[in-house]
This record gives C-alpha cells, structure tokens and sequence, in this order.
C-alpha cells in the first residue's frame, strides 16, 4: 500500500468502525485463538479452552447486510456455534485504495448478537480457480494482472501466481482487512480464523505456461522443497518428471497464498487455513481436467506443506455422498502434520451422519455449506431445498454434540475420540478401543437381537447412523450416536471373563459439568444400547465377571 492509499484506509477504517458503534479496546483481554499441535493431534482454543467447530457456512452471495436476516434463522435452528461467511476482496476495496468494512462491522456485531464465532473467507485472487470476487479493477485488467496461459496460449480464467502486482495488491487489501478486524475485534475474537482464499488451482491447464512462468520453471526447485521432498536437486522436469507441472503449479500458488497469510499474521495472528477442491481420491485423474491443477489436492499435501508455513490447516471441502470416497478422503487429510477440518460438505441429509466419522478422525470442526434460508440451492451437490426439514438432521447432530463441544475437542486431543458413519454395504462396524472393543450395527430395533433369528442388521432404510465414543477413565466411556445400537465385548485377549455393564447412566452437559438424569438399565441395556433419532448422551461404566 503507498503512503496515500495507507492514509485513506486508515481514516476509511476509523470512520466506518465508529459508525458501526463497534467499541474498540487497545489490550487483548482473552487469548488469541490458536491451534495446538501435540504428537500428531491438534486442539483449536478460543478463548484458552478447546474448541470444536460446530460450522454452517452460507451461500456464496449470502455475504451482504441485506441476506443477513436469511442467515441467522438457519444458523440458530442448527445450533451451529460458528459460522462462515465470505469476505469478497470486490466488496471491501470496490476501488483501489478505498477501503469498505461495513458489512464486516455489521456482521461481527450481528453474530455476537447470536452468540456464534465466525470465519471468514478471503475470496480474492481465487475463488473456486477464477478471480470472479476480485474488483473490476483486478479481473478486467489483464496487462496489470495477468491470467494463467495454457499450452497453447489461451488465456485462462484463473490468475497467474507469478502476477507480482496481483500478488501485492491481494496482499495489500487483506492486510487492511486484518488491520481493521483487530481494530475492531481484537479484544473479543468473535472471528477465530480466517481461510486466506477459496479452492485455489486452475482448471484447463496443468500449469501456467507464461513468459514469466516458463523462466521459473526451467530454475532449480527450490531447496526447501527438495528436503520436504527429499530429494536432491535439478529443475523442476529433472526432478519430478512427470508430475514437475502440477507440482510446480502447486508450488507457485501456495507461496504466493503463503505470503498473503504471512502478512496477514503479522498485523492480526489468527489461524489460517486453505481449502481444497478435491482431487478424486480414489484411481487414477488429470491435473487440470478431472481436478483442479495447482491446488492443495491430496497428492501435493507435502508441497502446499513445504511452501505454506504460515497456513495451520489444508482442509477438504467434502461433496461426494459415497462412503468410500468421503472416508478415504478423511483420511488423507488426516495427517499429522495436518489437522482435519471439514471446511465445506454437502447439506444433503446423507451427509450429516458422516460428521461421526470425521471425529473419529479427530477432526477440529465440520461445516455443511449452504446453511441460510435464501431461495438457492446446489443441488446435487447438496439439498435440493434449503429449509427446516433438510436441516433437521444437521439440526440433531448439532443439538447433541454442542453442549459437550469443548470436552470432545479436548479428549480428542489426548486421543480418546472414536467415531464412526453407517456405510451402505456393511451394516455391523467393530471399534477398537485398546482395552475393550465395540460392535455397532444400524437398522435393528430396540428390542431383541440376532440370537432370537429375526434381528439381523440390515442398515436404516437411508443411510442416517452414527456413533461416537469417548473415553473417560480406564474402563469408563462416554457414548452417543444416531440410528445404531452399540455393544461393548468383553475385554481383549481374555476369553474367560464376561463382559457386565456396571453403570449406565444417561445425562447432559451444562456449562461444561456432567448433570446425572437417570440410569439405563433392563430392556434399555438387553439388547445393547440403542440411540435413535434424539440426542441422548450417556456415560458407560463396564465390569467383568
Ligand atoms: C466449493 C466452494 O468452495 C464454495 O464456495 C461453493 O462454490 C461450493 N463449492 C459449491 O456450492
């Protein structure tokens, strides 16, 4: 930014803030939100005490003051405590060096007003490959900042990361951004983490094939790559053979991203994150044409890695309904050196119950996209109709887990999180939890079993099941789940002992305590315990005899 635009968007920046009657305070009362990292396990902490992302993000266009009152009713019926929400580069700098916060002024006011934390999502130089959120002054001016070339030479519309002013001019805006955030949140953190663009890559290309990008390839890999990579060194061809055009794309955006979030840390230090389209996970597909080239899919993890230190998190945005796809994909972006946050996923009903799978993965949050009550839907990537019905299952999960959010984040951290989905093929699942194991089957009622002959699990008439289990103390767990019946089997490696159910007690979390209700015993404990379509949480206390 030159002296003169620093100017304008400093008092632009004052204006706006004491107009949006924001009290602003000079000290940092509460800690930033950070994400600790601890043998390959992660926590995020807002306000010093483990989170869990319980997200909803809104529509693409929902980021304007006018669709705010189609926004808030979702998010209260799902009982999300954080929501998602784009913060357009075209919408804070329309011109240049003129800055605009209003919506974000009355969007931190309006959520604290709901009592949810938000994210914001920087869409500038890309938002899903292209530049579509960038001013007109960025996307229309291709000499200033120039676009992507393919092969061939056709201009793509996706913009090049050898762009040295788009590069400035992104950086420059979301500083201002991160300045005036501070400024007027500092001291609250209703926004916990920022994702610094939005499904960066590009499709039609495996990489960019300008005059500036060609010089770049034909140096040397960089050395902090080739010992990511463990490799030793030689151009990008030499190297990498031939992946070296998909791996130098990669490369190229994520140190371009890198240094806009390392920028933005250094005015205002709130996680960062980028978000994925994905690759497909399963067999074999083309940079460019069957995904997008360049972006943080699962097979460049160790490159956006290498060049993105100053992202906490490459996240998958989820939209496949398939069970092998979903979980393969939660486990490729469950790494340890990556926590897993599922940054986007379809709000269609069969995917609310893979929320059980990914915190078994130990992922820090979960966020459906499309949570508002505007006329869209995205059908078939999600539901064909955003209302009360299609949330309702998102609604359960949410209303179930959100009381108990913080003490899951925490007995995640320390590895004592199991969770599973309802797969389609199978309908009985078995968890191993070291000393004991569990049998979890879908579609059986609540009475009865197999050895009776007609209970034989046959899966829910749809796939809605799910089970989560945490451990409390040696042979004591906290269990919970949808639509499955869950079975504890006598301990491991010692057939003679019989497995007893001592305690069964079903209760809720108020303000972080365990609140005893009643005992499970008799018919509700025969036949394994049954969770059904309500949100029930009980604390298991397991014996032998
Ligand atoms: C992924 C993108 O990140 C979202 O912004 C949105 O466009 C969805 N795809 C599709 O609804």
């Amino acid at each position: 930014m030159n002296q003169a635009s620093k100017k304008l968007a400093a008092i632009g920046i004052g204006l706006l803030w004491s107009a949006a009657g924001i009290t602003a305070h000079a000290a940092q009362s509460v800690p930033m939100p950070r994400l600790l990292h601890d043998h390959g396990r992660y926590e995020l902490q807002v306000d010093g005490k483990p989170y869990l992302i319980l997200g909803a993000q809104v529509n693409n266009s929902s980021n304007w003051p006018a669709t705010l009152d189609k926004v808030w009713p979702a998010v209260t019926d799902m009982h999300a405590n954080t929501v998602l929400v784009p913060m357009a580069w075209q919408q804070i700098e329309p011109s240049r060096g003129h800055f605009d916060f209003s919506y974000l002024d009355t969007l931190v006011k309006q959520a604290r007003a709901h009592d949810v934390r938000l994210g914001l999502l920087w869409f500038a130089t890309w938002k899903n490959n292209n530049p579509n959120y960038a001013p007109s002054w960025v996307k229309l001016d291709n000499q200033r900042f120039p676009r992507v070339v393919d092969k061939q030479g056709h201009v793509l519309n996706s913009l090049s990361p050898f762009g040295e002013n788009t590069l400035q001019a992104d950086r420059t805006a979301f500083v201002a951004l991160m300045t005036h955030l501070k400024q007027i949140d500092g001291d609250r953190h209703t926004v916990i983490m920022m994702q610094v663009e939005n499904e960066a890559g590009t499709f039609g290309t495996d990489r960019d094939y300008s005059a500036a990008a060609d010089r770049q390839f034909k140096q040397d890999v960089p050395a902090t790559l080739l010992k990511a990579m463990h490799k030793s060194g030689g151009s990008w061809s030499q190297v990498f053979g031939e992946h070296a055009a998909e791996y130098f794309h990669a490369w190229s955006i994520a140190h371009y991203i890198n240094q806009v979030a390392t920028a933005g840390k250094a005015v205002y230090d709130l996680p960062m994150y980028v978000n994925a389209m994905l690759r497909p996970p399963i067999g074999p597909a083309r940079p460019g044409f069957d995904y997008s080239s360049g972006g943080p899919t699962y097979n460049v993890l160790d490159i956006w890695k290498a060049a993105g230190p100053a992202l906490d998190m490459i996240t998958p945005d989820i939209y496949m309904r398939d069970y092998k796809k979903y979980t393969t994909v939660l486990d490729q972006y469950h790494r340890p050196d990556n926590a897993l946050f599922v940054s986007e996923t379809g709000n269609d009903k069969p995917y609310a119950r893979y929320i059980f799978a990914s915190l078994g993965k130990q992922a820090i949050g979960y966020s459906p996209f499309g949570i508002d009550f505007t006329p869209y839907s995205n059908w078939p990537l999600g539901a064909r109709k955003m209302d009360p019905e299609s949330l309702a299952p998102f609604a359960l999960n949410y209303e179930l887990l959100r009381p108990m959010a913080s003490q899951i984040a925490a007995l995640s951290f320390q590895g004592k999180v199991w969770g599973v989905s309802e797969p389609i093929d199978k309908h009985v699942q078995t968890i191993d939890l070291g000393a004991w194991r569990v049998r979890v089957s879908y579609g059986l009622p609540e009475f009865g079993n197999a050895q009776f002959g007609h209970f034989i699990p046959k899966g829910n008439p749809k796939p809605v099941g799910g089970v989560l289990i945490a451990q409390l103390g040696p042979d004591k767990y906290l269990v919970t789940g949808l639509h499955a019946r869950v079975e504890f089997l006598p301990p491991k490696g010692k057939p003679n002992e019989h497995l007893i159910l001592d305690r069964v007690e079903q209760g809720q979390y108020v303000d972080g305590q365990w609140k005893f209700l009643r005992m499970w015993n008799g018919d509700q404990t025969d036949w394994g315990l049954n969770f059904v379509g309500a949100p029930e949480v009980l604390h298991v206390s397991l014996g032998t005899y």
